[in-house]
């Protein structure tokens, strides 16, 4: 067992995460997420595959150039031309690792390789001699290692760190052990490799059977000391083990994990996460661990309640730990009496201005009726039961025309809206038709607003399915909601917009009936104070 207490953190969202995405990533791309990768504190980053295409080549140089603290990697069979071709690609670096593996298991030595596994470690040997020639930094893995008889693991590994070596990899490549069954091979490989101290053991798990992440933190607690992994749990199939979530586990249980440390900065998880799900058009699915927009949230009354008491009653770690901000409590029909008086008291309002029960009555109608309730839905329930009013609308979308096409056809919005008893009417350009559209919208609003998040969803099945769209903006620091629902999508976007618009509108009118215009003598005599 190592003694060292600090874990290697090797990322590998450019390798295996994107040999799983549907397209590929330009090199512009991949730089922009090695550097963020960088920023994040990842000690080893595989940028690719050099023999793999004159653009993996091309992508992994500009990358080992660029790079300062992180050292780039390159990927390469136990093929002499692989490895020549990851040595050319990475040698403008000061200092970069060359990856080299070779199946082990013997169904992937029987029917893929089609060799002994004497073949096999013979291959292996000189592979790792002759990256040696290029670095000091070689690593070996032995695919398919979870699948791997255990002496034939031990022989393959010993042998590699006898032809130089200096970190073992143990790939779980088809996700297929669990954790103590895992945890087992390593504290194997640590009992009967004989020169296993001169190298540092590394795991990399898939998670076909969601086991990635207990894999990989069993696997350190048995004395590996470098872990593999993609951000939002990229990869093939199933995905790799998650970046985050070995980072935030060691973090959040350290005392568990007796001091074990990584290098990665917690608060930039939350950036290099949105970054690497919108480059690589993967969106995060809401639950997940860590890095989903639910993964901090609180929905029910009982566990707000507690939240608003005490944070750490439902948080293990606080999402402004991994960088997120802002507001985490969802109002729902769940929510209890408790959150909706918080939420007010944010607002500024005392309980001498409502009637608790009367809004919370009301609150959750509005509730089942819309699903998430904002805090401008909650400021106009109050607002609206004192002065009478109700829903009122500044403005209705009533025509909608837009011309927009391929090459280098420019997109023009022709927007007419229903303003009380008159209309206004424009026309904007833009970089497609929901740009130009919004910015005929802006103009005829004269509301500004910075569109923070974008949301299409089909709602329905089939060529008949209504197009969705959920917005949100921000307006003077505070998020605004919008949805719109169409047979046509950029309908949908129109509807969206001005349905945030119309939330911002609302809560302006509130806001000047809380604060009355002031008089210009007032506002003379505040000057000259
Ligand atoms: O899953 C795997 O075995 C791999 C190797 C190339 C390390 O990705
Ligand atoms: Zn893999």
């Amino acid at each position: 067992m190592s003694s060292d207490n600090r874990i290697i953190i090797f990322d590998t969202t450019l390798r295996d995460g994107e040999q799983a995405l549907p397209q590929s990533l330009s090199a512009r791309q991949k730089l922009q997420i090695a550097l963020a990768l960088e920023e994040l504190g990842v000690d080893v980053l595989e940028a690719g595959f050099p023999i793999s295409s004159k653009g993996d080549f091309e992508s992994v140089s500009q990358i080992a150039a660029t790079l300062k603290k992180t050292i780039p990697c390159g990927l390469s069979r136990c093929v002499a031309k692989d490895i020549e071709a990851a040595g050319e690609a990475l040698r403008v670096a000061e200092r970069f690792r060359i990856h080299t593996f070779i199946a082990t298991s013997t169904i992937h030595v029987r029917d893929k390789l089609r060799k002994s596994f004497d073949d096999i470690v013979e291959m292996a040997k000189a592979s790792v001699k002759l990256a040696r020639n290029y670095t000091d930094d070689v690593e070996f893995s032995c695919e398919d290692a979870g699948r791997t008889p255990i002496d034939e693991l031990c022989r393959m590994v010993e042998a590699a760190i006898d032809a130089g070596a200096t970190t073992i990899n143990i790939p779980d490549t088809v996700g297929y052990t669990l954790p103590t069954e895992f945890g087992g091979i390593i504290t194997n490989i640590f009992n009967r490799v004989p020169n296993i101290d001169k190298a540092v053991l590394s795991v990399h798990c898939h998670n076909d059977l969601g086991m990635a992440t207990a894999n990989s933190l069993t696997a350190v607690q048995m004395g590996a000391r470098q872990i593999e992994c993609c951000m939002n749990g990229l990869g093939e199939r199933a995905g790799n083990t998650s970046l985050e979530e070995v980072a935030a586990a060691l973090n959040v249980r350290n005392g568990y994990f007796e001091g074990l440390k990584t290098g990665i900065v917690m608060k930039n998880i939350a950036r290099t996460s949105s970054l690497v799900a919108k480059i690589c058009h993967e969106p995060v699915p809401p639950h997940k661990a860590i890095v989903g927009s639910n993964a901090f949230a609180h929905s029910s009354g009982i566990h707000q309640d507690g939240v608003l008491k005490n944070r750490q009653t439902y948080e293990i770690l606080t999402p402004e730990s991994v960088g997120f901000k802002g507001n985490n409590m969802r109002m729902t029909a769940r929510s209890g009496r408790h959150m909706i008086r918080t939420c007010l008291q944010n607002l500024g309002y005392t309980e001498k201005d409502y009637d608790l029960d009367d809004i919370y009555a009301r609150f959750l109608k509005l509730a089942d009726k819309k699903g998430q309730v904002f805090d401008y839905d909650l400021e106009s329930l109050v607002f609206f039961t004192k002065q009478g009013e109700n829903d009122d609308d500044t403005y209705r979308l009533d025509r909608l025309n837009v011309m927009s096409g391929s090459g280098d056809m420019t997109a023009t919005a022709t927007v007419r809206l229903q303003v009380g008893k008159r209309t206004r009417t424009d026309s904007s350009i833009g970089n497609g038709p929901v740009d130009a559209v919004y910015n005929c919208i802006t103009r005829l609003t004269g509301v500004r607003c910075k569109l923070t998040s974008f949301e299409i969803t089909a709602n329905g099945a089939g060529m008949d399915a209504l197009g969705q769209v959920n917005i949100t903006v921000d307006y003077d620091g505070r998020v605004f909601h919008g949805m719109g629902l169409s047979t046509d999508v950029i309908e949908s976007a129109a509807l969206a917009l001005l349905h945030a618009i119309n939330n911002i509108e609302r809560t302006k009118r509130i806001q000047e009936l809380r604060e009355p215009p002031k008089k210009v003598d007032d506002l003379v005599a505040e000057h000259q104070a």
